[in-house]
């Protein structure tokens, strides 16, 4: 594969496809592409192509496929595992300029979107049609419907309407070689053959380059309240989250985070504590077609081991509440690129990791600072580190193989990335990876599309 360098004539080529204004080489235009959010993973690219349509995207990986020039596909450059920035030298193929929004498809509650659309763009199209697009993550300004769908994106609603696989009804993709496949009718019952919109989600841009997503679209809540609760325990907090899943059927999310956090997101972001210190800390949220919150106080007040709550009296207050979850990666990042470990556990596990965790970081870096917050209610922990050296993975070992110990998963829902692959084998049999080998091989078989990613 080739390196930094392109051919001039392949440089050409792609100018003559994107036109020349949207192949970036010059360094300092290169750089946002180049690096990562968290800082931790930055190569350098050749170049930046940035495409305006899905015929522009084939012909520049017709062109790449023809030269053997490896492409890392990037959405809003929000990943967190490696898997979007050009660590090897590749061309960096931005999808931003396909924000292409159809009209909202009222009767089936569907939209199709172009791989470019923010997020919080597509939630507010969605919103004039009195519907919402279930899936949402603090990144929402940055985020894209193609990086979360190649990474299949979990975020704060998981508890209630599952991941990004789960609002997908079919792709537009263009193949290594510049084949487009495209199957966006969005039929709700279709049992011809393989599911490839199912295969792509998840598929981190080894298998093809989606351009394209028809998504399902949820009726959108009248009203969402939300309570941030005090918690002595991990183990009252999981319980607590069980109860709530069984008691309120329009629980939205579930989400925690501990008093290290709290305490450093109120001193960086200058914020007055919500509640009187604790070990734990809730977010409870409910999202109903009627004001759910008679239904939340009573769930709430009837929750056993809890040790304080503030309900959400309005709208403005319940983003404040938010901001204590949410504002955990960023307050986290400005102490140092974290090494970032994304797990899920076993329900029954859970309660026990956080002492467990500290004890096995503490092992191989006793300097370590450990900070945990996640989603509570599908069982995924973030797990940030802070204080190795970014190249130094022995924290990442003793934990990721600690979490496959556990019957946990490596990735809850960050994906594999470059950061992660020389675990997959942990939570995957031989015969899984000889598969994913195959289907790698079948559907790019020159290795261009993110070649270092995931299977590479
Ligand atoms: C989150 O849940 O806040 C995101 O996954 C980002 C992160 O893990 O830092
Ligand atoms: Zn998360």
């Amino acid at each position: 594969m080739r390196g930094p360098a392109l051919p001039t004539d392949v440089l050409a080529e792609l100018r003559g496809v994107v036109g020349a204004a949207h192949v970036l080489t010059d360094a300092g235009r290169r750089l946002g592409y180049e690096r990562d959010w968290t800082g931790r993973f930055s190569g350098r690219t050749p170049a930046v192509l940035r495409p305006a349509d899905v015929d522009e995207v084939a012909a520049v990986l017709a062109c790449c496929h023809e030269a053997g020039v490896a492409v890392v596909p990037q959405g809003g450059n929000t990943g967190l595992v490696g898997g979007g920035v050009p660590l090897r030298g590749e061309v960096v193929l931005s999808l931003t300029r396909l924000d292409q929004l159809g009209p909202v498809d009222p009767l089936a509650a569907q939209v199709t979107a172009g791989a470019g659309v923010t997020l919080a763009r597509l939630d507010a199209h969605a919103r004039s049609s009195g519907l919402a697009y279930a899936v949402d993550l603090a990144a929402r300004d940055s985020a894209t419907v193609g990086g979360t769908v190649a990474t299949n994106a979990g975020g704060l609603h998981v508890v209630r309407h599952g991941a990004t696989r789960r609002q997908l009804l079919g792709v537009e993709a263009v193949l290594a070689d510049g084949r487009v496949v495209s199957h966006l009718a969005g039929l709700e019952k279709d049992n011809t053959g393989y599911d490839l919109a199912g295969l792509l989600c998840g598929s981190e841009g080894t298998l093809a380059v989606v351009t394209a997503a028809r998504l399902r679209l949820v009726p959108r809540p009248a009203a969402s309240v939300a309570a941030l609760c005090t918690f002595a325990t991990v183990h009252d907090a999981v319980a607590a989250a069980s109860d709530w899943r069984r008691r309120m059927p329009a629980l939205s999310a579930v989400e925690f985070f501990l008093e290290d956090g709290m305490s450093l997101v109120c001193d960086q972001l200058g914020l007055a504590r919500p509640l009187a210190a604790a070990p734990v800390y809730v977010v409870v949220e409910v999202a109903d077609r009627v004001d759910p919150t008679e239904e939340l106080l009573a769930a709430v007040g009837a929750t056993a081991g809890l040790l304080d709550a503030v309900v959400a009296g309005d709208e403005r207050h319940r983003r404040e509440l938010w901001r204590f979850r949410e504002e955990q990666t960023t307050a986290i990042n400005r102490l140092g690129a974290p090494h970032k470990l994304d797990v899920t556990l076993p329900a029954g596990v859970l309660g026990d990791f956080p002492a467990l965790v500290r004890e096995v970081v503490h092992a191989v870096a006793p300097e370590a600072r450990v900070w945990l917050f996640g989603h509570l209610g599908d069982g995924n922990v973030h797990v940030n580190v802070t204080g190795p050296a970014p190249d130094d993975d022995r924290v990442d070992d003793a934990v990721l193989r600690r979490v496959a110990a556990l019957g946990g998963s490596i990735s809850a829902e960050h994906g594999i990335g470059t950061a992660k692959r020389r675990w997959l084998h942990l939570t995957r049999s031989p015969e899984e990876l000889a598969v994913f080998r195959a289907l790698k091989d079948a559907l790019d078989p020159r290795g261009i599309l993110n070649p270092h990613v995931l299977v590479g």
